[in-house]
């Protein structure tokens, strides 16, 4: 059996996970007034230690969300780096974990409220998806991705996953595993929680930033990754028919990790089985977070014992 989250760090309190509490009328509860990042800590096989993956650019990116949001009085970064360790070191895991850190008005207030604010930061279990290795079926999605005018995709904001939460339902009852949704230019944006990679003419191919994707840390992991294979990788606008033509696909997040597509509106994604540059990097990825090989240090921060 998993093991047990026994505390949520609350304000810099350790609470008992169970009695976690916020206001129902909180701005956080009415309005989805709430920055967060999900963030993964993997236990090390040859040493039990765990390590924080890409703690840094996560902070990096919920610190732009609350400046995007006009928070008034932000918890430093250095807090929020402290709750994320405390987390995981009172939770005491002993397989890998998954780590909510949220930042939210907590107060009663109107939806302009901008403060006073609160965060949590919560370690979870969170198992790896069952299709990590066979692969995902997707479909393509009849509602469209937030645009940078009305909800900017780039703040990671609790708000924003309604319209992800739709595509995915969706896509759940037309037989998928996941969504992929379009952006209101009809051009492939991402899944709702994940972003997407395709392999084009033996290049790598990606939706860039300007197709209303979250700017995923894991996205940049891959990049950076596939640049020192020796992969040509590309950011750029992707039709939907070719997600139709091309010989790979794969999804990656934090939560999703790197995981294969098979196939895309029922048709199959080159030979419809998981690609063999895809299954590179997936590998990469998994060593390089869990720290079975030097490269990346600095991506990994340890946590004390
Ligand atoms: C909508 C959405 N897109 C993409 C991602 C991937 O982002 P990251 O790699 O930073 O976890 C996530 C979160 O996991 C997400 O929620």
């Amino acid at each position: 059996m998993a093991w047990q989250a026994k505390v949520l760090i609350h304000n810099g309190r350790s609470v008992p996970f169970e009695e976690a509490r916020i206001h129902p009328l909180s701005v956080v509860a009415a309005y989805g007034v709430g920055v967060f990042e999900g963030i993964r800590a993997y236990r090390n096989p040859a040493t039990g230690r765990f390590f924080v993956f890409r703690l840094e650019e996560h902070l990096a990116r919920i610190g732009q969300g609350m400046k995007i949001m006009r928070f008034d009085d932000p918890p430093s970064l250095a807090t929020l780096r402290e709750g994320v360790l405390r987390a995981v070191r009172e939770n005491a895991p002993d397989e890998d974990a998954y780590i909510r850190l949220q930042v939210q008005i907590e107060a009663i207030g109107s939806q302009a409220s901008t403060g006073p604010t609160g965060w949590f930061c919560a370690c979870v279990p969170r198992e790896r998806s069952a299709k990590y290795a066979s692969g995902l079926s997707l479909g393509v999605s009849s509602w469209v991705r937030i645009a940078d005018g009305a909800m900017p995709p780039r703040v990671k904001a609790t708000a924003n996953y309604h319209a992800g939460r739709l595509a995915g339902l969706q896509a759940k009852a037309d037989g998928y595993d996941m969504a992929v949704i379009l952006n209101h230019l009809g051009k492939v944006s991402e899944t709702p929680g994940a972003c997407l990679f395709l392999v084009r003419d033996g290049r790598l191919v990606t939706p860039s930033r300007q197709s209303d994707i979250l700017e995923s840390v894991t996205r940049d992991t891959v990049l950076t990754l596939a640049g020192e294979m020796g992969l040509a990788a590309e950011e750029r606008l992707v039709d939907r028919t070719e997600l139709y033509v091309v010989e790979e696909a794969f999804i990656c997040g934090t939560g999703q990790e790197l995981q294969p597509v098979v196939a895309v509106d029922r048709l199959p994604v080159g030979d419809g089985r998981p690609g063999a540059i895809t299954m590179r990097l997936q590998a990469a990825y998994e060593s390089v977070v869990r720290g079975t090989t030097d490269a990346h240090a600095e991506w990994r921060t340890p946590v004390a014992a």
